[in-house]
């Protein structure tokens, strides 16, 4: 019995010793201590035992399963830590690793050559306004000489909101001529940036929304070549003082007389043609339209209370995204209002 038992121990530290998960702890715990254990098997002999040798056995029994218990907690103590350890190790986070970057974004390229012509303008003395894109007929037309039934007023043209066609989105900030007008008296010099809608279909040059910079200066003596110097000033501040840019005489109602003013093509260099092609961004012509402007008609003046007798002036509305297109040399203007970030990235 005594071999027995001294082989049960031995037998059980050694498999307590090999075992590495709690799970196999437990079935050794069972199997070596359990009711239908190793030991409790032993210790049931005990009866067949003579009297002097029972003490001795029992003795032995009990320190063989002490010593597998004081085993057992141990292996438990030393399995639970190496758990821990793993544990730890794996989900242990390096505080010292540099985290992900976040991307940060810029101003849009449209955005960052109007703070540009913005900039130039204010250090001329201009006073940057803003006005409302649901406007009046009024102000949008009537009030700007531009008559009834003139072909941009039509349905077809214009986005309006009611049967009595009197209130509308603006296609033009020249109402901002008016409203400007309205509440300060000269001299006067104003700078309008906005959003203007017109039922066009988009194409290089072309989209149902665009921006438009208005500009309007009214004082005593001012003339037609206050206006072109002060449009070739600005021309030369955004391209540079190589910008090839052309005046050609124009109409509009509101102004007397009136211009137009083209940049030469920044695609085809004014040829209109690209390896044999007509030139997809300027259609061949060589030149894009940037702008309109003229001297103000005294009839506007005089529908905003100013003596045309004793003022003049001259109002002009610039393109941005063409101005754009030139400036940053953008070959369709769509591109501008995808917002692709691949595009966008490259400014
Ligand atoms: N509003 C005109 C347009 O959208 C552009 C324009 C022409 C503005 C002449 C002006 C101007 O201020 O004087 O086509």
């Amino acid at each position: 019995m005594k071999e027995q038992l001294e082989l049960i121990q031995k037998n059980a530290l050694a498999a307590l010793e090999a075992a590495e998960t709690p799970a196999a702890l437990e079935e050794l715990r069972v199997k070596l201590l359990g009711k239908k254990g190793e030991l409790t098997a032993v210790l049931k002999l005990m009866g067949k035992l003579s009297p002097e040798e029972r003490p001795v056995m029992g003795q032995m029994a009990n320190t063989v399963r002490a010593t597998i218990e004081a085993k057992l907690e141990e292996r438990k103590a030393a399995i639970n830590a190496a758990v821990l350890e793993a544990k730890l190790a794996a989900e242990s986070i390096d505080v010292t690793i540099p985290g992900d970057n976040v991307q940060l974004g810029h101003q849009h390229p449209m955005n960052m050559v109007l703070q540009e012509i913005k900039d130039i303008f204010v250090g001329m003395g201009y006073t940057v306004v803003d006005g409302p894109e649901v406007e009046l007929a009024s102000y949008n037309f009537t009030r700007l000489n531009i008559e009834e039934g003139h072909p941009s007023r039509d349905r077809s043209d214009t986005f309006y909101f009611d049967d009595n066609d009197e209130v509308l989105l603006r296609t033009q900030t020249s109402s901002m001529q008016i409203r400007f007008m309205e509440n300060n008296q000269p001299p006067l010099c104003m700078l309008a940036p906005g959003r203007v809608f017109r039922k066009d279909e988009a194409d290089a040059t072309h989209s149902p929304m665009f921006h438009q910079i208005e500009g309007l200066v009214v004082a005593e003596h001012i003339t037609m070549g206050d206006l072109k110097g002060a449009l070739i000033t600005i021309m030369n501040k955004i391209y540079g003082h190589d910008a090839q840019v052309r005046f050609r005489p124009h109409h509009f109602p509101f102004t007397e007389p009136s211009c137009e003013m083209d940049m030469q093509c920044h695609k085809c260099h004014g040829t209109g043609e690209v390896d044999g092609q007509v030139c997809s961004t300027c259609h061949g012509e060589g030149w894009i339209e940037l702008l309109g402007a003229g001297m103000v008609h005294p009839e506007v003046l005089r529908n905003c209370g100013i003596d045309p007798e004793k003022y003049s002036g001259f109002a002009f509305g610039i393109g941005l995204e063409r101005t754009a297109m030139g400036r940053l040399k953008i070959t369709d203007l769509r591109l501008i209002f995808d917002n692709d970030v691949r595009f966008l990235n490259q400014f």
